[in-house]
């Protein structure tokens, strides 16, 4: 088997690629662990920066997306008993789209497989070989046979725990890393969102955030020991949780999913070894009170193929040295965003959750932060302007 980009992973990040990739003439084969049912019906992310919005309509894939995504201008923040808006549009003049993960990920398996393009699900044993040389390889199995994909280049996007960063030497890899002392239980829950915009909330007993994925389906999260067991959390301590933490009105529902979510922050440096460039949770993982998982596996995906399409651009010379520049700048251009992402993500996360480890003074310094958030214009709009999504390219 042979191809130009052999694709590990079938999340935002692999699917996004291949749909580009494609879009530019450019071959490629996806390979995926998991079922095409487990991927389309895994729930995780659901706010899209306004960018990330953006590149999925000029990439094609966005009609259902702005048919049934929830345009959002604004978010609350609720503390010392009290809610405050913040105000997207009026700070920023951008918005969020709340839209799943999974719409996404359903979207561009849909926009493949209608362009009769490769993706294989339920591989094992992928192994990736040579990506220090002209002639990479991956070798997998599918359906009790041994397959070698050939190719010119490899795109690990199988998240944190995939096998394209483990491949990697340690001595050329940087790794920058903070575990935070609690986790996210999420539920899914067929009842109509009680805020009509998202609500974080600081509360005395841990952090609880509402979320949403329809008119008709809220989702919901609740800071907890990160050891904790999600069938020690019954439906009815759940509600119970959440009423006192958000301090609305909420009515119980038919809890149609619940997970926990380690908070972890994690970069790896840099994200390209010769052929072998890294994307999405591959090369970093952020804590999701800033909302930037999928959305930074979208911008590496964008950077990529932009990397990718210049080198096999008509009239440019494989190999040659203009052709590999911005591929050689990929890592680079990459992490510049991805830090001052991170940054967000650990300040937000910081600013909400419960620390056992504070003070009583650093209780009293996180509510003054916030209440400086709530009353400064320019505190709010740093808020905000990191939250839409700060700028793609440098
Ligand atoms: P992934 O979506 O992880 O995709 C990687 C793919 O590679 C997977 O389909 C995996 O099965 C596949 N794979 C792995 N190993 C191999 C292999 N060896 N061979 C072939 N395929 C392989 N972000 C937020 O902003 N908000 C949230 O609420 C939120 N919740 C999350 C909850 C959980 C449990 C997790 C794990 C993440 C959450 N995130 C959240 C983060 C966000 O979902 C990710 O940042 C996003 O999925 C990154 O996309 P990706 O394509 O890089 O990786
Ligand atoms: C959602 C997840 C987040 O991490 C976040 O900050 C906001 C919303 C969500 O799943 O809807």
């Amino acid at each position: 088997m042979r191809t130009q980009v052999a694709i590990i992973g079938a999340g935002p990040a692999g699917l996004l690629l291949a749909h580009l990739l494609h879009q530019h003439g450019i071959e490629c084969v996806v390979l995926e662990a998991k079922s095409r049912h487990y991927v389309e019906n895994r729930v995780r992310a659901g706010v899209l920066e306004h960018q990330s919005v953006d590149v999925l309509n000029e990439a094609g894939v966005g009609a259902r997306m702005m048919k049934e995504g929830l345009l959002h201008h604004g978010i609350f923040l609720h503390f010392a008993g009290r809610s405050h808006r913040i105000d997207f549009e009026e700070l920023t003049g951008r918005a969020v789209m709340i839209y799943g993960q999974q719409e996404v990920v359903k979207d561009l398996i849909a926009a493949r497989l209608a362009a009769r393009q490769p993706v294989y699900f339920d591989v094992d044993a992928v192994s990736i070989h040579d990506f220090d040389t002209g002639s990479p390889r991956v070798r997998f199995r599918m359906k009790e046979e041994q397959h070698t994909l050939e190719c010119d280049f490899i795109a690990g996007c199988d998240g944190f725990h995939g096998v394209c960063r483990a491949t990697v030497p340690p001595q050329q890899l940087s790794l920058y890393e903070r575990v935070y002392p609690f986790a996210w239980l999420g539920i899914l829950a067929q009842i109509p969102p009680a805020s009509h915009e998202l609500i974080y909330a600081n509360d005395e007993r841990g952090f609880a955030l509402l979320s949403m994925r329809s008119p008709t389906v809220s989702r919901l999260y609740l800071q907890c020991a990160p050891e904790e067991d999600v069938e020690g959390w019954s439906d009815e301590r759940i509600w119970n949780e959440l009423r006192a933490r958000l301090n609305v009105e909420l009515p119980s529902g038919p809890v149609l999913q619940k997970s926990l979510t380690p908070m972890r922050s994690f970069v790896a440096e840099p994200m390209s070894f010769g052929r072998l460039f890294l994307a999405g949770d591959a090369a970093h993982i952020v804590p999701p009170t800033g909302a930037k998982g999928m959305n930074l596996a979208i911008a590496d995906v964008h950077v990529l193929a932009r990397g990718l399409e210049s080198f096999y651009r008509p009239g440019s010379r494989p190999g040659g040295s203009a052709a590999m520049q911005a591929l050689n700048d990929y890592s680079q251009t990459c992490l510049g965003r991805i830090w001052k992402a991170q940054r967000f993500s650990w300040w937000m996360t910081s600013l909400l959750h419960r620390f056992d480890e504070h003070t009583p003074f650093d209780r009293r310094r996180q509510l003054a932060e916030l209440e400086y958030i709530v009353s400064s214009r320019a505190a709010a709009q740093t808020l905000a302007e990191n939250y839409v999504g700060l700028p793609l390219s440098p």
